[in-house]
């Protein structure tokens, strides 16, 4: 065994070859596919982007038309689920009913496969199982999909009846969170896809994993700490007693990031034309975290990442904190599923190793003092 040497957190170390995506941590840059997600945000929507990822190259008018089509078929749920759902706790937090929710499609799919038809359908589902999760926890009627609408429009629309003006800022949100890499939820996916398991486990795995708060549950943890802080003159005694605890401060830092995320850098550029123009919460306060934060850690490279300005625009959409994960969730899957099936072509299990240094030769009967 001493010949194998730790990695604590993997870091450094490569499990895949992949040709999704591309990040540069230093020069803070994340490529799609080959193309750099600055442009992506620019120029495509949702759908588009999720078929460049799942397909690799940009779709023509038939191949936009079929993913469209596809997404916006496969949106209902089970009415049996739905009844399921109204008996969870409405104290249950969103990120596990929808953990459960898509475990328990599970049980209703007849293919147990892993396929890109298996992929786009839970990815066609996710945005009800969310907003259905919504609504029933605040007592409201449940607004069914609606066929015409594109799929960020639609979720909206599911959760509150009508479609929020700047809509395409979330569509385009969305697009910044299809995929990064091999990411921890994507690195505990891509283990379960190479048990050669289905992809209800797949992404059961990876929802498990993205709801932790030093990954995805970082989002709903930094509007948190807004919402306490208050007020801009809060900002530097909150933070420096949190700097001074040795605590970690929410939507910063990263493992490849080692500059500004760019994805962070996009949402905040965005933030700031609509607080121009509109009443934006907790912005200013944004401002004045980041920069202390940026100061204070600037020999350790700590910057703010994609979670820091997230919250920011979903929740001038109004959409309740404990949401925030699950909208990255919705957005993922595409990753995900990509990864999961890039895998399966090349498949082998992971199988890693531990370092045993527990005790060894002890002897039951005289650990028990039976004779
Ligand atoms: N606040 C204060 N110190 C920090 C922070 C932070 N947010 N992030 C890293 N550090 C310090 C850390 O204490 C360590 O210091 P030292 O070397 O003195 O022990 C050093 O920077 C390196 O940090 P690390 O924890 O070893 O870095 P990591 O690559 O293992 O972890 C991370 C990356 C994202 C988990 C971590 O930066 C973190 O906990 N951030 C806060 C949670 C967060 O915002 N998560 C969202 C991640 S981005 C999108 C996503 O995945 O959802």
């Amino acid at each position: 065994d001493i010949d194998f040497d730790v990695k604590h957190g993997l870091e450094g170390v490569a499990v895949a070859i992949s040709s999704i995506s591309y990040i540069d941590g230093e020069k803070g840059k994340l490529v799609y596919r080959g193309f750099e997600i600055e442009d992506l945000v620019e120029n495509s929507h949702f759908e588009e982007t999720a078929y460049l990822i799942w397909f690799s190259s940009l779709p023509n008018e038939n191949e936009i038309d079929f993913i469209t089509s596809m997404l916006a078929k496969k949106r209902t749920l089970p009415k049996k689920i739905i009844e399921m759902m109204k008996s969870f706790p409405k104290n249950a937090h969103p990120m596990g009913v929808l953990r459960s929710v898509v475990s328990l499609l599970g049980m209703y799919s007849k293919k147990d496969s892993s396929t890109l038809e298996n992929a786009i359908n839970l990815t066609a589902k996710i945005p009800t199982i969310i907003a259905y999760w919504y609504r029933i926890k605040n007592n409201l009627p449940l607004i069914p999909p609606k066929e015409s609408l594109k799929h960020s429009e639609n979720f909206l629309y599911m959760m509150f009846g009508e479609i929020p003006k700047h809509s395409d800022l979330f569509d385009k949100a969305l697009i910044l969170h299809l995929e990064q890499g091999m990411n921890a939820s994507t690195f505990a996916s891509t283990v379960t896809a190479s048990t050669l398991s289905d992809i209800y486990s797949i992404i059961t795995t990876a929802i498990g994993t993205l709801k932790g708060p030093l990954h995805g549950g970082a989002n709903e943890k930094v509007l948190n700490m807004f919402k306490e802080i208050k007020s801009v003159e809060n900002v530097e005694p909150y933070i420096y007693t949190l700097i001074s605890n040795k605590e970690k401060i929410m939507g910063f830092g990263h493992r490849i990031y080692k500059t500004y995320d760019p994805r962070a850098k996009i949402l905040k550029h965005w933030i700031k034309d609509l607080f121009l123009k509109d009443n934006v919460e907790y912005f200013e306060i944004a401002l004045k975290v980041e920069e202390i934060v940026i100061k204070e850690f600037k020999e350790k490279k700590i910057f703010p990442n994609v979670d820091f300005y997230s919250g920011i625009l979903y929740n001038y959409f109004n959409i309740p904190s404990e949401f925030f994960t699950t909208i990255f969730a919705m957005a993922r899957i595409v990753g995900w599923t990509a990864h999961a099936m890039e895998y399966r072509k090349n498949n082998r299990i992971f199988r890693p190793r531990s370092i045993y240094n527990g005790p060894k030769g002890l002897k039951y009967k005289e650990v028990k003092g039976v004779e």
